[in-house]
């Protein structure tokens, strides 16, 4: 039996724990907060009727959801013996470090343990271990059962092996992946990042208001989503903690954070899930 193991139930972990259950794996999510496995509960189930409604699976979301089971402690999680845990924890680098050293101490010898770390050195993560050439970067994208990418980050002591398994595993969940090397914000959000933190200070300099910002962007470069909504989207406290990483780790005064950014997320305007950030959501 296949058993897939995910530390946090957030918006990233209930999609990671979606995504497998949809492709046969059996799914144990771990989370300390119960409020949390609840609503990634809800969520999964949500996710997974409009899938079916619009016939995108064809499994009954019921049979799905049952392959998934929601504990509360890293112990109960290793009780499952898991071949890959994916860690879906909040972007915060000593509860990262925590984590994986419990992990450690707690999985099979054998089990490949994931970072869905946005920016985070996948080589510091895998420090706090015994097992570094078990230890990998595995970054989904948000909503992740529409989103097709996983990036895949080796660590330096990261092995060919647990490498090729996570991108075999990427392809049973129906993703593609790119590697990226491991260096702050990896590929896409080394993109991405600098320019949603861009068009904050376009904002803040009066060059357009946010509704022509993402209307110029949508319809002048074919973007879903125009770069202000997206990080209200991602979360704009996430949005500031990358920029961060990408400043202190490359040392380049161009990923400074726009001072608005900061601002709103001191103001506790982080977007979608606050119901605040530069649009409304009430
Ligand atoms: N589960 C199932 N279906 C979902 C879903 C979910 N979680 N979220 C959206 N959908 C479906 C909707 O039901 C809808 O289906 P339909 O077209 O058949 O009706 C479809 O997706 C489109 O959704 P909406 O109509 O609600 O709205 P949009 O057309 O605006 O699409 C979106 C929403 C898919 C989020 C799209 O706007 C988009 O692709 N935005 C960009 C997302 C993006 O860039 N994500 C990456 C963020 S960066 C990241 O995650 C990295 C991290 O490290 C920061």
């Amino acid at each position: 039996m296949k058993v897939i193991g995910v530390v946090g139930s957030g918006q990233m972990g209930a999609g990671i724990a979606q995504v497998a259950a949809q492709n046969g794996y059996q799914v144990i999510v771990e989370d300390i907060i119960s409020a949390a496995l609840e609503k990634a509960s809800i969520a999964i189930d949500k996710s997974l009727g409009k899938l079916f409604e619009k016939k995108a699976i064809e499994e009954d979301p019921k049979t799905i959801a049952s392959r998934i089971r929601f504990v509360s402690s890293i112990s109960d999680l290793a009780k499952a013996s898991p071949t890959l845990v994916v860690e879906a924890a909040s972007e915060n680098i000593e509860l990262k470090l925590g984590l994986f050293s419990e992990l450690d101490r707690e999985m099979p010898k054998n089990c490949i343990l994931a970072s869905n770390t946005s920016s985070i050195s996948i080589t510091k993560i895998a420090a706090a271990t015994r097992r570094p050439e078990l230890v990998v970067g595995m970054h989904f994208f948000n909503p992740v059962p529409i989103m097709k990418l996983v990036e895949v980050i080796s660590g330096l002591a990261t092995s060919d092996a647990t490498r090729s398994t996570v991108i075999d595993i990427a392809s049973q969940l129906g993703k593609t992946t790119v590697q990226s090397k491991d260096v702050p914000g990896f590929i896409v959000n080394r993109l991405l990042l600098p320019m949603i933190n861009e068009a904050v200070f376009a904002l803040s300099e009066g060059l357009g208001s946010a509704q022509d910002i993402d209307t110029g962007m949508k319809l002048g470069t074919n973007q879903p989503m125009g770069p202000l909504a997206l990080a209200d989207f991602i979360g704009l406290d996430t949005c500031l903690s990358i920029m961060e990483v990408l400043y202190k780790g490359l040392g380049d005064s161009k990923y400074r954070a726009a001072p608005l950014l900061r601002q709103y997320v001191d103001a506790g305007w982080l977007g979608k899930k606050t119901k605040r950030g530069f649009y409304r959501y009430d």
